[in-house]
């Protein structure tokens, strides 16, 4: 039988396609191939897990789903076209991404850019969209969080160190931080997305902060050990490409034994930062044993 935990992400994923779907341009417009291109890299699944993020934190402050969810749409749209980027020859260079051929592929490159680029820009305009929230204050504060964590200091200065990082030359703090910003940074957002809507207090912000800064790291040394370990046709992505390309990550540092305990206490650390609230966050605990014992 499915578990709670997998029923809810299911749930969160089909309910993210749905409302995905309503929110992206049509492909009827003389820029129809623009908008083919997003829709194409955005409705090709995933596993929703940063929706889920925003989604159940803000449950615990009882936020209205009419507000949570749209936020959650504006989060995967941006993590989609951050991995529409990272895909292109002058980044990763792949060719499969959840399944199907990389948005370069299918498209090509100059569509790959420029459907990265309104997605982009789509994210920050449904976060300003007075739908998505009736108070200004609480929109102009999510469009501030999510800027810093997707930008310079966030997952495109992480995506740099990534590019440029020396895998012989990389120490703890320096991988911390990559990894932090690529990645950690847009799963902050998430959690901190749900404490801005539901007006948290002070000691539930710092809460959530910490769980989100423990489960980002645990969450991108899962993917560079799946890298290594994983089956390429269950994660829908390419394996084994992290050692060719050079690329600096806690299994090239640590190995993969301990790289592996590393994310494990990553995660179980992350739980333990939720005690403040309770059997409330039971799910979210979850979310951390999820992220490091994945298999995709
Ligand atoms: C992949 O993220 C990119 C990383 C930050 C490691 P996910 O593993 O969440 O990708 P999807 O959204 O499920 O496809
Ligand atoms: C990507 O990290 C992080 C992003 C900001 C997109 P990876 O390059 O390891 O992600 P995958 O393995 O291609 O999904
Ligand atoms: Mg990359
Ligand atoms: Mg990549
Ligand atoms: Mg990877």
């Amino acid at each position: 039988m499915e578990d709670k935990f997998s029923a809810a992400l299911r749930q969160t994923a089909q309910l993210m396609d749905r409302e995905l779907d309503a929110l992206l341009p049509e492909s009827t417009n003389p820029e129809w191939q623009l908008h083919d291109a997003m829709r194409y890299a955005v409705l090709s699944g995933g596993k929703r897990l940063r929706a889920f993020l925003v989604i159940q934190c803000a449950d615990l402050f009882d936020v209205a789903r009419e507000y949570s969810v749209p936020v959650a749409c504006a989060l995967e749209i941006m993590h989609t076209y951050s991995l529409v980027h990272d895909d292109l020859p002058c980044m990763d260079d792949d060719d499969l991404r959840r399944g199907v051929p990389t948005v370069h592929k299918k498209f090509d490159e100059t569509l790959a850019v420029l459907a990265g680029d309104a997605l982009q820009t789509l994210a920050f305009e449904i976060l300003a969209d007075p739908k998505t929230h009736p108070s200004g204050s609480v929109r102009a504060e999510l469009v501030r969080k999510l800027a810093q964590a997707a930008g310079g200091h966030g997952m495109v200065g992480g995506q740099t160190m990534d590019i440029y990082a020396n895998a012989s030359e990389i120490s703890v703090p320096v991988i911390t931080r990559l990894q932090q910003l690529k990645t950690g940074a847009l799963i902050a957002f998430a959690c901190e997305a749900g404490a801005i809507l539901g007006h948290a207090a002070p000691a539930q912000i710092t809460s959530l902060r910490a769980y989100a800064h423990d489960l980002g790291l645990a969450f991108q040394i899962t993917d560079d050990i799946l890298d290594v370990e994983g089956e390429s046709t269950e994660m829908g992505k390419a394996t084994r490409k992290d050692v060719d390309a050079g690329k600096a990550t806690f299994v090239s540092l640590l190995g993969l034994e301990k790289a592996k305990i590393h994310a494990n206490m990553l995660a179980g650390q992350a739980s333990n930062h939720l005690s403040i609230f309770r059997n409330n966050a039971d799910l979210l605990r979850d979310a951390a044993t999820f992220t490091v014992q994945r298999k995709k």
